[in-house]
């Protein structure tokens, strides 16, 4: 669309979005060029410069939305960092030009592999000075994950044992480095190849889930993060002391808590990563007092999303992946 009737003059009101048809495998992603949308009561438009790619991304484009049914043409993806291009009525903490990271409307659709996107404000925090784009698009959602399931579900606090499953992976790389930002004792299972970077984040012992049982070398644990689910929550029971307590971020069937599996005397939960504005700020202040590095595995432009799908889907990703939208 042509806003101005100047034949010199050509604003555009479309933007380039990765889109697709029908559920599917990475190939049905695709670039479309599409109305880029405004912001509304509350909310914020964001010029997305970077946008993280999460495991919740090939979930949705292979089953579609969590909760929402959302039919085909959608636009997957949640993170993103950007700069404010507008701000909706009544919106009084950002302003144009503010440069910010968050996850959306998360777990509603946000769009968030495109050229633009709207969030409420309060959904979106300034982003730390010591980020650039990449790094702060791969933070919201793995780092709020982290933050919610340690500090805010299960209350991390000095001397505990916190044990993190995928240590080295987006969520685990940061859930370990909050943990020790907390003064806890943090266990990560991960494999071998992988335990020098992860002592580099503080973690104080690994194990190498790939050769050892982690349920017959590691106990007395307080906090469980539990990122993988199955059997691995079963075992990871085990390693919990009286009073201690798992998190697990893998939905029980049915999204039925009821379903999980329990030991007496220890509290057994499961938890959905929310936008979090307060969070954010919190993650922001460790990246600030250099507590809290975000790792990128890789970066691709947002027309290959496909082929970030494919490395992400994986398995094997060390930190975050993350799609490079504009400059
Ligand atoms: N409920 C929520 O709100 C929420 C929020 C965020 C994420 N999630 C879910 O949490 C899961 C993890 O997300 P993520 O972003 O951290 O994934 P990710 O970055 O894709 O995880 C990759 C990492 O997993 C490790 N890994 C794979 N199998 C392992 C095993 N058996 N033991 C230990 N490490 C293993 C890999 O290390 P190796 O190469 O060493 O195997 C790799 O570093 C996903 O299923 C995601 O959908 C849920």
């Amino acid at each position: 669309m042509v806003l101005s009737d100047r034949t010199d003059v050509h604003v555009t009101t479309t933007m380039k979005a990765i889109s697709q048809d029908r559920p599917g495998g990475p190939e049905v992603l695709r670039v479309i060029e599409k109305e880029r949308p405004t912001a509304g009561p509350a909310e914020i438009l964001v010029r997305v410069q970077a946008a993280g790619v999460n495991p919740t991304d090939w979930k949705t484009r292979t089953r579609g939305f969590f909760y929402h049914d959302e039919t085909p043409p959608f636009t997957v993806g949640f993170d993103v960092a950007g700069v404010v291009e507008e701000v909706g009525p009544g919106v009084t903490v950002l302003a144009p030009g503010d440069e910010v990271f968050g996850m959306p409307r998360f777990p509603r659709p946000a769009g968030a592999y495109a050229e633009y996107v709207t969030g409420p404000a309060r959904h979106f925090a300034r982003r730390p000075g010591g980020l650039d784009a990449v790094h702060a698009a791969a933070l919201p959602l793995a780092g709020l994950t982290a933050w919610q399931a340690l500090v805010d579900t299960a209350g991390v606090g000095p001397g505990q044992r916190v044990l993190v499953h995928a240590a080295a992976g987006g969520v685990g790389h940061l859930a370990v480095q909050i943990a020790k930002a907390r003064g806890a004792h943090v266990i990560g299972t991960a494999s071998a190849a992988k335990h020098e970077f992860l002592r580099g984040l503080g973690a104080d012992e690994l194990v190498d889930y790939r050769t050892q049982d982690f349920a017959e070398v590691v106990g007395d644990v307080d906090v469980v993060l539990d990122t993988l689910g199955g059997e691995v929550t079963e075992r990871s029971l085990r390693t919990l002391r009286a009073g201690g307590t798992l998190v697990s971020i893998i939905p029980p069937a049915g999204f039925d808590s009821s379903l999980m599996p329990r030991r007496d005397g220890v509290r057994v939960t499961w938890m959905l990563v929310e936008p979090d504005r307060a969070g954010l700020t919190e993650l922001a202040a460790l990246v600030d007092d250099k507590q809290l590095e975000v790792v990128v595995d890789s970066t691709f432009a947002l027309a290959a999303a496909a082929d970030a799908h494919r490395l992400g889907e994986a398995g094997r990703t060390t930190g975050k992946i993350v799609l490079e939208v504009s400059g």
